[in-house]
């Protein structure tokens, strides 16, 4: 049974009593759901929370308190404003800032940095020297790839503009990053990727092209060594509208849920995925 200490049972006029009552008539109690910073339920908890832990029969019942939305919501406000903080702190320094600057303008948003923190970290976490990435773009995950790879570590980018790949070069260069750290390929990935050597990378980043994700995985478990780390960008991107008869699922999302599906159901994987961002499937194999 739940009780909502803000039910009119219990917060008209704020009748503590009453509420006490009902509460101690309530056996079967086994959960109570208090809602925002009321007096009287932070105080039919608390008593709620007293008596039960008390080692009475109705001891074993209590089960849990949950937070109230406005918890979440304080909560919520207090990780978004930590998360200012980093963005904050990435931005200072010029090239990346430039290289957001830039792509935010184009065709190439570019990954939030919470997302390009959790780039950073991963590859770090490996000490990853050989990095793919599809999707160059304007260079702002480049950049945070390359700030968590090995000091002589390279990072392949594979993107069909050049435009941006000159750009994004010239952020790395600015990033303390020479042309021997960053190998700037053109062309569509998969006419690229086929001619890259099979297991010679640590982690393969893909952040373009949606459609293709399944095709990008299939080709990433054959670069990367036993042990890599595949990485997809936008692996939560989804309709407000639930699946039903009248909604054919997006082809992006189609292929973004069959990366997920595999790497979650096949075997040998290490999955992982990320609510930061847009969302980022990580999985080691
Ligand atoms: C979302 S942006 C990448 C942003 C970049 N990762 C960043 O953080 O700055 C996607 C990029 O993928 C490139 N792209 C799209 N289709 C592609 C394909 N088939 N092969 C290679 N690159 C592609 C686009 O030109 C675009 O620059």
């Amino acid at each position: 049974m739940a009780v909502n200490v803000r039910s009119s049972r219990f917060n008209a006029g704020g009748r503590l009593l009453s509420s006490r009552r009902h509460a101690r008539s309530c056996a079967r109690i086994r959960l109570v759901f208090c809602q925002g910073h009321d007096p009287a339920a932070t105080v039919i908890l608390r008593w709620v929370t007293i008596r039960w832990s008390e080692p009475t029969r109705h001891a074993t019942l209590w089960e849990t308190a949950i937070a109230s939305p406005e918890d979440t919501a304080a909560r919520i406000t207090w990780v978004r404003a930590e998360q200012a903080r980093f963005e904050r702190s990435a931005l200072e320094d010029e090239p990346l800032a430039d290289a957001y600057e830039a792509g935010s303008r184009s065709a190439a948003p570019p990954v939030d940095t919470a997302t390009g923190t959790a780039l950073r970290f991963l590859a770090a976490s490996i000490g990853a020297r050989s990095v793919v990435e599809i999707g160059t773009g304007c260079g702002s995950s480049g950049i945070w790839l390359l700030r968590g790879m090995a000091p002589d570590g390279i990072l392949t980018t594979v993107d069909t503009n050049a435009a941006y790949q000159d750009f994004a070069r010239s952020v790395f260069t600015r990033s303390g990053f020479g042309p021997g750290r960053a190998r700037l390929i053109r062309g569509t990935a998969l006419e690229v990727l086929p001619r890259l050597t099979d297991g010679g990378y640590d982690l393969v980043f893909v952040d373009a092209d949606a459609v293709s994700y399944p095709l990008y995985l299939s080709e990433a478990l054959r670069l990367l060594r036993p042990g890599g780390m595949v990485v997809f960008n936008g692996a939560m991107v989804t309709s407000a509208e639930p699946d039903g008869p009248l909604r054919a699922p997006d082809p992006r999302e189609a292929a973004v849920r069959e990366v997920i599906g595999r790497v979650r159901d096949e075997e040998g994987f290490i999955p992982m995925l990320m609510p930061v961002g847009e969302g980022l499937l990580a999985a080691i194999r």
